[in-house]
C-alpha cells in the first residue's frame, strides 16, 4: 500500500465536493485528511462551511477539523451556482444542522500555520472551488509557496469548453486572479478540467447500486448525485452527470486511473470575453514552459468501483 498522504482540503460543497470529502475521508490508510478549508463558490460561505461541517459529519470523522475561509474573490463580486447545486448548495437530501462547529481561525491562517508546520513537501493541496483561500495564503505568507508539496485541483476546460461562459470552467472563473497566483506559483500541479470530468460520469445502475447499500452515507450520495445530475443532464444531453470533485481525491488514490500531459497552462484575466480560460498549450505550439499536469482522461469503470467500494465503508 502507498504510504500515507497529507493533504488539506479546500471546498465550496456542493454536492461533488461532499462526494469527494466522503471519498477522502473514506480512505484513512492513504490519506491524511489534516483539515478541510472552506471557501465561497457554489453557494455563499456560510451555507459552503453548514455544508461542509455536514458531511464531515456524515463522514463519522469528527477528528477533521473545518474552517471558514474566504467569502469573496480576491477582486471580483461573487458568482454562485445555486441554479445547479440548489438553494442550500447541498440539495437532495435535508442532514439538517450540523452536530459539529467549525474550528475557531481563518482557513487561510490554517493553511499558513500548516505548511509552515509539517515537514516541507509533505503536504497536498486538494482544491475543490475557487482558489481564493490558497491565493490569500500565497499572498500573505510566501514562504510557504516552496513547502507545498503539490496542488491537485479541480478547474479549467479545453476542448470541452467552459460551463459558465463558452471559455471558463466554474472554479477559475469565479476567482481568475486567484487561478493565476496559483498557476503561476511554481507549485507542482495535477489540473482536473472538465476535459476529464465530463468523462466521469454517473450512470442510473451506479446510483442505484449505491443506495443499496443501505448505508446513510449511500443513501446521500444517491440522493446528492439523484439531484445533482438533473441540471447536466438536461444541459449536455447525457444519461448521467459529471462527478466533478472526486476526481480531484481519486487521482490521489489511483492516478493509474488517469492519463494527461504536462504543458504550459495559463489563466485568461483581462478579457470580458474569454475571462477565467485556462490557456492550455496541449499541442504545445508555444515555447511557454510546461507547468501543470492537464489530465484530459479517466477509466470511468475503475473511478466507479473505487468511489462504491470506499463510500462503502462509511
Ligand atoms: O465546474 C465544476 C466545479 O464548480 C466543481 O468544483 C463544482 O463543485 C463547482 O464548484
Ligand atoms: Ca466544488
Amino acid at each position: 500500500m502507498a504510504e500515507q498522504q497529507k493533504i488539506i482540503i479546500d471546498t465550496d460543497p456542493g454536492q461533488d465536493d461532499a462526494v469527494a470529502i466522503l471519498l477522502a475521508l473514506a480512505s484513512p490508510g492513504e490519506l491524511q485528511v489534516l483539515g478541510v478549508t472552506v471557501v465561497a463558490g457554489n453557494v455563499p460561505l456560510p451555507l459552503t462551511v453548514r455544508n461542509a461541517l455536514n458531511v464531515v459529519g456524515l463522514s463519522g470523522r469528527q477528528d477533521v477539523p473545518v474552517f471558514a475561509g474566504c467569502d469573496r474573490p480576491l477582486h471580483r463580486e461573487s458568482v454562485t451556482a445555486e441554479e445547479v447545486h440548489g438553494a442550500t448548495g447541498l440539495d437532495g437530501i435535508d442532514l439538517g444542522e450540523p452536530a459539529l462547529t467549525a474550528a475557531p481561525g481563518h482557513g487561510v491562517d490554517f493553511i499558513i500555520d500548516t505548511l509552515r508546520r509539517e515537514e516541507t513537501g509533505t503536504v497536498t493541496l486538494c482544491t475543490l472551488g475557487p482558489l481564493t483561500n490558497i491565493a490569500t495564503a500565497f499572498t500573505r505568507a510566501p514562504d510557504i509557496i516552496a513547502r507545498v508539496k503539490r496542488i491537485v485541483l479541480m478547474g479549467g476546460a479545453l476542448f470541452e469548453g467552459g460551463n459558465v461562459t463558452p471559455a471558463a470552467e466554474f472554479n477559475i472563473y469565479v476567482d481568475p486572479e486567484a487561478a493565476d497566483i496559483v498557476f503561476r506559483s511554481g507549485v507542482d500541479l495535477v489540473v482536473l478540467p472538465l476535459d476529464v470530468t465530463h468523462k466521469a460520469l454517473t450512470s442510473r445502475a451506479w446510483i442505484e447500486g449505491l443506495r443499496a447499500l443501505g448505508t446513510r452515507a449511500g443513501a446521500a450520495v444517491a440522493a446528492w448525485t439523484d439531484f445533482f445530475e438533473r441540471y447536466d443532464t438536461q444541459k449536455y444531453g447525457t444519461e448521467g452527470a459529471p462527478l466533478h470533485d472526486p476526481c480531484v481525491i481519486a487521482w490521489m488514490l489511483r492516478p493509474d486511473l488517469f492519463d494527461g500531459r504536462f504543458i504550459n497552462v495559463e489563466i485568461e484575466t483581462q478579457s470580458a470575453l474569454t475571462l477565467g480560460m485556462t490557456v492550455a498549450d496541449w499541442w504545445r505550439v508555444t515555447k511557454r514552459a510546461p507547468n501543470a499536469l492537464f489530465i484530459g482522461s479517466v477509466d470511468r469503470d475503475g473511478f466507479y468501483a473505487l468511489l462504491t467500494e470506499r463510500i462503502a465503508r462509511l
